[in-house]
């Protein structure tokens, strides 16, 4: 028997939706059909140039996107520069001299207001960077959901607190993450977009030479590969040197990142906990994600979406910026 109560739940919870707009359904693939039909094609033909010159600019962008997403939502308010009263997320621990791609972004969008004045958000560009990015590398295609605004604001403090660092335990980066409605599926498919890009010796060095202050390193990290590292990251080198996140392939897109877990060969100690940390419930995610790429493919794109609602301001929100790096 149907009872009252199950009835009024659901019209209740709709009822309060409504009111307060918080329904999920804010985004759509097609929001630019008609003002902008070609926006995915000329975000493409940017990064494909761009690549030319530089194999690790989709990598750079699709970490833009997350790093926007984590901060109040999907917003655009990684991209906006310092001014007299504004903080730049861009100065924030996890992006300063570390988040890159800036460039990339205002060359995509003065191509794409060179078609489409005024029409197309920054927070939408990262998120169709992100997927060009991943489609150009080998990695799946999908539809990306549209019709983000663009933040007034920057929050640095924001940045600082709510960005995972790759210092930080399972539990820590768990919670983070479930802070903005991800679950651990979410992150574990997530964290496979470490099959592409870069990770400086000083996110790693801790790991080589005095892991948790014991004088040694991470027993979790193969010996192999812990002296291929250490030679490109010696004690007391330079910080800024760059590693592969997956060695095995490093600009192309698929799941290796997943078999170098299972072989210890993962960069940073947040890829290696996924599956070191013992009874940790995304061990057997790596290995599915390892054992299928198609598996792994269908749950990133299901996660880049879920990554990619995080938030969103819509309708008369926030404003379509001109230039990304400032509010208009
Ligand atoms: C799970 C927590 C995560 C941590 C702790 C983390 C940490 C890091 C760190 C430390 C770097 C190296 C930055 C540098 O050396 O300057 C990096 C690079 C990167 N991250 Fe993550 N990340 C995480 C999740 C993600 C997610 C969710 C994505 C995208 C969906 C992502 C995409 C990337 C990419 C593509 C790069 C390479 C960027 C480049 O080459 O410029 N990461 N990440």
């Amino acid at each position: 028997m149907v009872s009252f109560h199950s009835l009024l739940a659901p019209i209740t919870t709709l009822f309060l939706a409504i009111l307060f707009n918080v329904s999920n359904a804010q985004l759509n693939a097609t929001f630019y059909s008609t003002t902008c039909p070609n926006v995915s094609s000329i975000v493409q033909t940017v990064i494909q140039q761009a690549l030319q010159s530089d194999p690790r600019i989709g990598a750079s962008l699709i970490r833009l996107h997350f790093h926007d997403c984590f901060v109040d939502g999907c917003d655009g308010s990684i991209l906006l520069d310092n001014n007299g009263t504004l903080r730049s997320e861009k100065d924030a621990a996890p992006n300063t001299n570390s988040a890159r791609g800036f460039d990339v972004v205002d060359n995509i969008k003065t191509a794409v207001e060179n078609s489409c004045p005024g029409v197309v958000s920054c927070a939408d560009i990262l998120a169709l960077a992100a997927e060009s990015a991943v489609s150009l590398a080998g990695g799946p295609s999908w539809n990306v959901l549209l019709g983000r605004r663009d933040s007034r604001t920057a929050n640095q403090a924001g940045a600082n607190t709510s960005i995972p660092s790759p210092f930080e335990s399972l539990s820590n980066i768990t919670a983070k993450f479930s802070a903005v409605g991800l679950n651990i599926t979410d992150l574990v498919a997530l964290s496979g977009a470490h099959t592409f890009g870069r990770a400086q010796c000083r996110f790693i060095t801790n790991r080589l030479y005095n892991f948790s202050g014991t004088g040694n390193p991470d027993p979790t990290l193969n010996t192999t590969y812990l002296a291929t590292l250490r030679q490109n990251c010696p004690q007391n080198g330079n910080g800024s040197t760059l590693n592969n996140l997956d060695f095995t392939t490093p600009n192309t897109f698929d799941n290796n990142y997943f078999s170098n877990l299972q072989n210890n060969e993962g960069l940073l100690q947040s890829d290696q906990e996924l599956f070191s940390t013992s009874g940790a419930a995304t061990i057997s995610i790596v290995n599915t994600f390892s054992s299928s790429q198609t598996t792994f493919f269908q749950n990133f794109v299901q996660s880049m979406i879920n990554m990619g609602n995080i938030s969103p301001l819509t309708g008369t929100n926030g404003e379509i910026r001109l230039d990304c790096k400032k509010v208009n």
